[in-house]
């Protein structure tokens, strides 16, 4: 006993001398941060404040106009970069600091690829959730237009508890009442807040905090652009600091996917074609095949009400035996898309089409089969309405 207590009396004093004499072969504090690592410039600054990484795809928030203060339609012929967004405003730099990293494409936001914003994911996931990250939180800038479809992706492959807000402005910065300004600050500061962690990614939009799984845009010209599809707002902004009077967001339907796994898979930096199919009266079958034959890996179809498909159903069980895979969803605003009683392809449930498409695109990007894939989408509303789809092995 004494003898085992001289040796851990020993093995301390080496430990503590090793601290006080090599501190080169300690740990992690030695080592680079993330900010290093990826070359991260944080702004001039009060560096006790929160670091806040930028993402910076442009969109209409980079956005001037030649036509004058009341153009709301026509600009995109002036811009602006995100350093220059940052120092129009005072606020922003003693609230955070600020880090730029562009993700931007010369067709401007609206053209971002699955490809670009798959590289931004990752660079997105590796400054936040290494090890080594000294950074608190990212907001994304986006073109409005398809802003919704970079918060579903990110809250399905960026989940380290760290915040992740997207904003934009639905109006450019030559207008009379640009909105950029607020959104982005109130996206900075909301994304700093130790309150935002653990509720996914979040949409920072005319003083709302809307969450990332359900947004859409549901307005298309107006400031107040954006709402959930099947749930309330998480809180708002109230002299620009954030208030949430929601619990976080919890959906059913959210499924953690593995960036790493995706990113080794054969359609990477990208993602596999999925396409979005319209039905309507006298929907053609035919565009399933068609989009299979153009390489598509799947198809999301924007289904009747409950996600009906009016005719094409010979083509569509012809498409799936070729190995394409279906998801429906429903052209309605709101409510579900249901499963049916004997599957052939997935429902969408909740999930809406344009973000059905991004869940079909990391299913199968991730080695999904049409039978795990009716799982994912399926399987939460069925347990609850007693329904169950048991696959054959
Ligand atoms: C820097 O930020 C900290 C934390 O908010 C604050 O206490 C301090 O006064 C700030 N320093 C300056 C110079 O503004
Ligand atoms: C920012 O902080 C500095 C230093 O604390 C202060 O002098 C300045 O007035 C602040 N700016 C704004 C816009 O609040
Ligand atoms: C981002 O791109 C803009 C425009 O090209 C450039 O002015 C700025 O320095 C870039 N920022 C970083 C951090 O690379
Ligand atoms: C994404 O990153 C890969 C390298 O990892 C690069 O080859 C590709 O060009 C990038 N895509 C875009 C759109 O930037
Ligand atoms: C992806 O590939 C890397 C490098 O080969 C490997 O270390 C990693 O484990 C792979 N990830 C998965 C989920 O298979
Ligand atoms: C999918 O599940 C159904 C129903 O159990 C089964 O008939 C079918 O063979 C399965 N398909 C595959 C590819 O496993």
């Amino acid at each position: 006993m004494r003898f085992s207590g001289i040796v851990i009396a020993a093995l301390g004093a080496v430990a503590v001398s090793a601290a006080l004499l090599a501190p080169h072969i300690q740990g992690r504090q030695y080592k680079t941060t993330a900010s290093q690592r990826l070359s991260l410039q944080w702004l001039r600054g009060n560096s006790s404040l929160p670091k806040v990484l930028v993402l910076y795809t442009g969109g209409t928030i980079a956005g001037g106009s030649i036509y004058g203060a009341l153009d709301d339609t026509q600009y995109g012929q002036l811009s602006l970069t995100g350093e220059q967004i940052i120092a129009r405003n005072p606020y922003l730099l003693n609230h955070t600091q600020l880090a730029v990293s562009n993700w931007t494409s010369s067709e401007g936001s609206t053209g971002t690829s699955d490809s670009l914003v798959m590289n931004m994911t990752r660079f997105a996931h590796d400054a936040l959730c290494s090890e080594d990250s000294d950074i608190d939180g990212a907001i994304y800038t986006h073109g409005t237009n398809s802003l919704e479809e970079t918060a579903f992706l990110l809250d399905l492959l960026v989940n380290c508890g760290k915040p992740i807000v997207g904003v934009g402005a639905m109006r450019p910065w030559t207008h009379l009442s640009f909105d950029g300004d607020a959104n982005f600050f109130d996206g900075a500061v909301l994304a700093a807040h130790p309150d935002a962690r653990n509720r996914g990614v979040m949409v920072a939009f005319n003083s709302r905090i809307i969450p990332g799984f359900w947004v859409t845009k549901q307005y298309s010209t107006n400031p107040d652009a954006f709402g959930a599809t099947a749930t309330g707002d998480l809180g708002a902004f109230i002299n620009n600091k954030p208030y949430f009077y929601n619990t976080p967001s919890q959906p059913n339907a959210k499924h953690q996917f593995s960036l790493s796994l995706i990113s080794n898979s054969s359609f990477s930096p990208s993602l596999p074609k999925v396409d979005i199919l319209y039905a309507a009266r006298q929907f053609s079958g035919k565009l399933v095949l068609d989009a299979y034959s153009d390489g598509a890996s799947g198809v999301v179809i924007a289904g009747t009400g409950n996600g009906g498909i009016p005719n094409g159903q010979e083509e569509i069980a012809l498409a799936l035996e070729k190995g394409l895979q279906i998801v429906v969803g429903t052209r309605s605003p709101f409510g579900p898309s249901t499963p049916s009683r004997v599957p052939t392809y997935a429902k969408s449930g909740f999930v809406h089409v344009v973000q059905a498409r991004i869940m079909l695109q990391l299913a199968i990007a991730s080695g999904y089969t049409m039978n795990d894939t009716i799982v994912l989408f399926e399987k939460g509303l069925r347990d609850a309405i007693g329904q169950p789809f048991v696959p054959a092995v």
